[in-house]
């Protein structure tokens, strides 16, 4: 991992836009920038029209002015590609470059995104464009860093595609035969003869096979990853000292692997545009936060290397890499999946960026700088809005840049976890398949409960990712005491045998439902459920007993059970909760089977959220894994970051009542000194600096 050349310390802008505005406003813009102490903006991420009008004519001098003027301003840009959205001449000379739906339907320009990324027409293009770019500003003082695309994510089932799949099939499984064994062809009459009858999963008459569609999903990382990764090469070889990235979006419907994009980034780097509405924003931007800054860890070398001690290895161990938070929404998203534009209330901007820093990243970008006046997402909130400076909204972004400022070398502190979360991209997608005993399990909402229950109990988590570990080598959960799998459907025999030692050896494992039940094609393991861990975890179900979405089910303890049931037997593991009725009455619901020198949970039904709470507070106990500041009333996050023997101390009362908090050091965001008790007002933050 790079960071941006030229930039010391936190990094503040966002997108910029200036070919959306006359050159007069751009003098504006600058004078602003600077009075918000804005210091990066993300520059020509959906300009290939104004810098292509016609094909091979460049127009580049509005773009050289941009970028003189930027750079006498004193603030660094991250130049983009502008690939994510190819101008109308593009889809009208290379109708097959553009994408096709499942159901056959050919897209057309009018918006964005609309290319087939395995279209040679539109690879071509996208190469000629960043080279050029390249070759134009490789000396500009002001380029900081390059920012491929804008967040990979459109699929596409045309003929390229499906060519390209075919080639991607053939190299997983060298022969049709294994392929065919491996989707389970014979079920429903799906054996290929020849590859060519072999397509992508287009629209058909009742329900698709699974392990064809999980394929797709693979192979369309693989291929959206291999087109980032032709700019990128062409980036590296024509300016080899500015570091590459690209912007990773969040969503189930997101077809790209990033643990597994994390190892062909210079820099991990994300878009967060929680939802206001649910009452998670908070915790889903610490999951978000946690996720990027797990990604961004090294992978673990090929070789098994012997295991040093648990703080100089293993994923928590290992010094934190620069991630960067690159959009945000300032206030209003374009539009909610409801239909409404919510506001964020004010101060809640500056509490989500600083809770990104507090997890690692080293700065707070947003979309975008200024609010479009027309196109598309002209309602979408900006740091100056539609009303300009004189406004609510442009105070806060010049006292976000107050703060950031304020925060000095804070990017040296790392943040340690001892307690890790499961994620695997791919287990789910292969959950997303209709066939699964029930429509109602998510594994984002899998994942984001475990998280949220650690979340409450004041720790923090990283997460553990087997799809970032290279060929050969092994996850390494070593800086890690405790692993929360939730719903970690698919597992090889390798990963089940790595959760195995390291359980044996001390650490303390909790799997949920649909964790382990089938092997990496999606074909369900034999003799019982959870098929890869039922021995590690001492228990065998025989029923899956799955729960309607207004389901129940009581639990000993005065726990309540939702989404899942099981029909567990105790094969050397002990009840912890049992089921208290229904068809399962007295049956364990809640396992312990202690392992070596660690021990193994297993969870067999969505426990409710003060019943999770209570069980991972449990699991932490057991395992020595501290909540940051255990003291914290509740609705207080505390995240600490460590360089050293100094370390920055973040509160955040996400509260509506003022509270008082035990702790000191020196208030950075005041100037003043705290001696053993803070207060926080309601949506208050502080960042203590402790020696
Ligand atoms: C992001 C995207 C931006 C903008 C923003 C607001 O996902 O990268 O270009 O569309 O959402 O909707």
């Amino acid at each position: 991992m790079r960071w941006p050349r030229g930039l010391d310390g936190l990094c503040y802008g966002g997108d910029y836009n200036p070919e959306q505005w006359p050159e007069q406003v751009w003098t504006t813009d600058l004078a602003l920038m600077r009075q918000a102490r804005v210091n990066l903006v993300t520059v020509g991420v959906f300009a290939w029209s104004r810098l292509e009008p016609q094909p091979g004519r460049y127009t580049v001098d509005w773009l050289d002015r941009v970028l003189d003027l930027l750079h006498q301003g004193g603030i660094k840009v991250v130049l983009a590609t502008p690939t994510a959205s190819p101008p109308p001449w593009f889809s009208l000379a290379h109708p097959d470059a553009l994408p096709v739906t499942a159901d056959g339907v050919r897209l057309h320009h009018g918006s964005r995104d609309t290319y087939c990324a395995a279209a040679p027409a539109y690879r071509d293009a996208a190469r000629r464009i960043a080279t050029m770019l390249a070759r134009r500003y490789r000396d500009h003082p002001a380029l900081a860093m390059w920012h491929v695309h804008n967040e990979y994510g459109t699929t596409c089932h045309c003929g390229h595609v499906a060519e390209a799949f075919r080639r991607w099939l053939r190299d997983r499984y060298g022969e049709l035969g294994r392929l065919n064994e491996a989707w389970t062809g014979s079920f429903w009459s799906q054996c290929y003869s020849d590859w060519a009858q072999v397509t992508t999963p287009r629209a058909t008459q009742y329900l698709a096979n699974p392990t064809q569609v999980l394929d797709f999903r693979r192979f369309w990382s693989d291929e959206l990853l291999a087109a980032y990764v032709e700019q990128r090469d062409i980036l590296r070889r024509l300016t080899p000292d500015v570091p590459v990235t690209t912007n990773y979006v969040f969503g189930d419907w997101v077809p790209v692997d990033h643990a597994r994009w994390a190892r062909e980034v210079d820099l991990v780097a994300i878009d967060h545009y929680p939802s206001e509405t649910d009452g998670r924003a908070e915790q889903q931007t610490a999951l978000a936060a946690d996720l990027a800054r797990s990604w961004s860890r090294p992978a673990p070398a090929p070789a098994p290397a012997p295991a040093p001690a648990a703080a100089a290895h293993g994923g928590s161990g290992v010094p934190a890499r620069p991630w960067l938070l690159m959009e945000s929404a300032p206030g209003q998203i374009h539009q909610h999946a409801d239909g409404v534009s919510y506001a964020k209330e004010p101060g809640r901007m500056l509490r989500h960026s600083l809770a990104h820093v507090a997890r690692g990243s080293r700065g707070a970008m947003f979309f975008q700088w200024r609010a479009s006046r027309g196109g598309a997402e002209l309602y979408h909130s900006a740091l100056v809005p539609h009303a300009g400076a004189d406004s609510r909204a442009f105070r806060e972004t010049v006292t976000l840049g107050e703060i950031l400022a304020r925060l000095g070398d804070i990017d040296a502190g790392a943040v340690t976890a001892r307690a890790a979360i499961g994620w695997d991209a791919a287990s789910g997608w292969a959950l997303q398949h209709p066939g699964l005993p029930s429509r109602h399990i998510s594994y984002a909402d899998e994942v984001a409960a475990a998280h949220r229950a650690l979340w409450h109990c004041g720790i923090v988590t990283d997460f553990a990712c087997p799809a970032a570990v290279p060929p050969g080598a092994e996850l390494d959960l070593s800086g890690y005491r405790m692993l929360v799998l939730p719903a970690l459907y698919l597992m090889s025999d390798d990963l089940a045998a790595s959760l195995g030692r390291w359980v044996h050896d001390g650490g303390h494992l909790v799997v949920s439902y649909l964790s382990g039940v089938a092997d990496p094609s999606a074909r369900v393991r034999l003799g019982g459920y959870p098929g890869a861990l039922r021995d590690l975890l001492g228990v065998r179900s025989e029923e899956f007993l799955p729960l309607g979405p207004a389901g129940t089910v009581a639990l000993t303890g005065g726990r309540t059970g939702r989404r899942w049931r099981e029909a567990v037997e105790l094969l050397g593991a002990e009840a912890v909760y049992d089921y208290v009725d229904g068809v399962l009455a007295g049956r364990p619901a809640v396992t312990r089977r202690p392992v070596g020198a660690g021990a193994a949970w297993y969870v067999s039904t969505r426990l409710d959220e003060p019943g999770y709470q209570e069980l991972l507070a449990v699991v932490a106990a057991e395992a020595g894994v501290a909540p940051v500041l255990p003291t914290a009333p509740a609705g207080v996050e505390a995240v600490r970051r460590v360089a050293g023997e100094s370390s920055w101390l973040f509160l955040f009362n996400h509260g509506s009542a003022q509270v008082t908090v035990r702790a000191s050091g020196h208030d950075l965001l005041t100037g003043m000194t705290a001696s053993g008790r803070v207060r926080l007002a309601p949506g208050g933050f502080v960042v203590l600096r402790q020696r």
